[in-house]
């Protein structure tokens, strides 16, 4: 994976945890709604990294990818603002969706592009020797 994409995804992971313990433990929702807005952001500037890396390589499936990262971020606004509005118990339940939404994405959609990286590095060493 590239080095930028990996270390994003980590700090995804890592945020995604903070939030999963500071809910599970019922601690305040004030840092509860402090780290989704630091996930929200982070996913914003990640997605963006990743569209620009699938822009220099041209991926061939960059359409596809960018649809899901734009309707992944319209279910994180809109489940934010269902919390803040209190429509929405802030729970199990909404953490288990977003732990959902996290994994489909890096394991599934972020996997193929990966590969297709890796593939583009090593067809490019191959020319090099
Ligand atoms: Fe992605
Ligand atoms: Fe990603």
């Amino acid at each position: 994976m590239h080095p930028l994409l990996e270390k994003d995804h980590q700090q995804l992971i890592d945020l995604l945890e903070a939030l999963n313990k500071c809910v599970s433990k019922g601690q305040s929702k004030n840092q509860a709604y402090k780290y989704l807005d630091d996930f929200v952001t982070l996913a914003e500037e990640h997605f963006k990294n990743e569209e620009e890396i699938m822009e220099t390589y041209k991926y061939p499936e960059i359409v596809d990818h960018k649809n899901e990262h734009t309707s992944l971020l319209e279910q994180l606004y809109s489940l934010r603002s269902k919390l803040r509005g209190g429509h929405t118990p802030f729970g199990t339940p909404y953490m288990k969706l977003l732990r959902n939404w996290l994994e489909d994405h890096l394991l599934d959609t972020d996997n193929k592009l990966e590969e297709f990286l890796y593939q583009v590095n090593a067809n490019n060493n191959e020319s090099n020797n």
